[in-house]
């Protein structure tokens, strides 16, 4: 944490997911410069950040935002008052009439699709698209590899046919995940090679998400390099980027607190009021091990290692080790860091645990109060 020590905070309840407004500020800085330099639309995908108490700041730098359904999509409308990117690989037919209303840009995921609803899509002068596979991706876990042997995401060429079908004014490629600019001039000439005839023809190209250019060491000015490149070749095409994870990237911490100690089999266990399952399910997901402020990564001699474990039975609702100098007490706070990207949109209430409360640092390094949660939340997701 940047500005305060925790203790400065004492009214930040347990557990809660906190933002720090100056930090998305700065992401947000940067993303919009890249967005000039660069000559492209960035645009943010809820998928990974539907904070959207922070939208109307979103809004000043960045080009819109992109929907994966039509929650997503009338939350864009409603909080960020701009029309939303929509992709999802099956439109729900008694949905897709709504949808129209929020939407200026539509991707459908296979010719059945567009089939399907293009002429509405087109009566309500949506500009609209096709998810195509470049049957490339770097992404090392399967689970998060849209290109693995029989995807269903995205159309292959072979599959597409040799001409673009009538309507259609973008492509929108999606294959990369926490990468670098290095993967996407890789992923570009893979683009290029399978789908390169029709690109002329084109008003955008959307690359999907996965661009993670506010991590430490991210080459931004490669990354302006081969995207003005590419606009060069094909100065027809709007390019488009809809990354999430950049957007929350550690803009943030989950803040929680040590309920007991447990001595199991030579591992002392604190239990906290957080749950990996539930609140974090993307450390058990990906798998990742996070990072938990003035803690070592793993048990080291000398010092006071602890396991920590979720209030869930479920039996792997836990990680460790962790070190600490000095040892921990119950009513201890455990901060995890780089908790807003792609938490708070997938916890649950699984076992009944409420859900972690919402707030922010504002720019004054005032404590905010956004959220809080109780039984009738879990009541009414039954
Ligand atoms: C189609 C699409 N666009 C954008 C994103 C956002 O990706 P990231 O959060 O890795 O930038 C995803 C993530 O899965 C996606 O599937």
């Amino acid at each position: 944490m940047n500005i305060k020590m925790m203790n400065q905070y004492p009214e930040i309840p347990s557990p809660c997911f906190v933002l720090e407004e100056s930090l998305l500020i700065k992401n947000l800085e940067l993303l919009k410069w890249v967005q000039y330099e660069a000559d492209v639309k960035i645009i943010c995908a809820l998928k990974a950040f539907s904070f959207y108490h922070e939208f109307p700041l979103l809004r000043k730098y960045l080009a819109g935002a992109t929907a994966s359904s039509l929650h997503e999509a009338r939350l864009i409308e409603e909080e960020m008052k701009e029309k939303a990117h929509v992709y999802t690989p099956a439109f729900i037919e008694h949905e897709f009439e709504e949808m129209t209303n929020y939407a200026s840009h539509i991707t459908f995921n296979s010719m059945n699709q567009y089939n399907k609803f293009i002429s509405k899509a087109i009566e309500k002068n949506i500009s609209c698209g096709i998810r195509i596979n470049p049957e490339y991706s770097e992404i090392e876990t399967a689970m998060y590899n849209p290109c693995v042997a029989g995807s269903r995401l995205g159309v292959r060429r072979e599959d597409f046919g040799n001409f673009l079908p009538e309507s259609i004014e973008g492509l929108h490629s999606h294959t990369m995940c926490e990468n670098d600019s290095f993967v996407l001039e890789r992923t570009l000439i893979h683009i290029e090679n399978k789908f390169g005839d029709l690109l002329p023809q084109l008003k955008w190209l959307n690359l999907g998400g996965g661009h993670l250019i506010t991590r430490e060491g991210y080459d931004v000015n490669h990354l302006i390099v081969i995207l003005r490149n590419f606009k060069a070749k094909y100065p027809n095409l709007q390019i488009i980027l809809e990354p999430g994870s950049a957007i929350g990237w550690k803009t943030g911490f989950l803040k929680s607190s040590v309920l007991d100690i447990v001595h199991s089999a030579g591992i002392d266990v604190a239990i906290l009021d957080i749950s990996f399952a539930a609140h974090m399910p993307d450390t058990l997901e990906m798998p990742y091990k996070p990072m938990v402020r003035n803690a070592g990564m793993q048990a080291e001699k000398g010092k006071y290692n602890y396991r920590f474990g979720g209030m869930t039975c479920l039996a792997g609702d836990y990680y460790g080790d962790y070190s600490f100098d000095s040892p921990l007490q119950i009513g201890d706070e455990i901060i995890f860091e780089d908790m807003i990207h792609y938490t708070m949109v997938k916890t649950t209430t699984f076992n009944g645990v409420n859900l972690p409360s919402i707030g922010k640092i504002d720019g004054g390094n005032q404590f905010q109060m956004l959220k809080q949660f109780g039984y009738e939340t879990f009541k009414a997701r039954l």
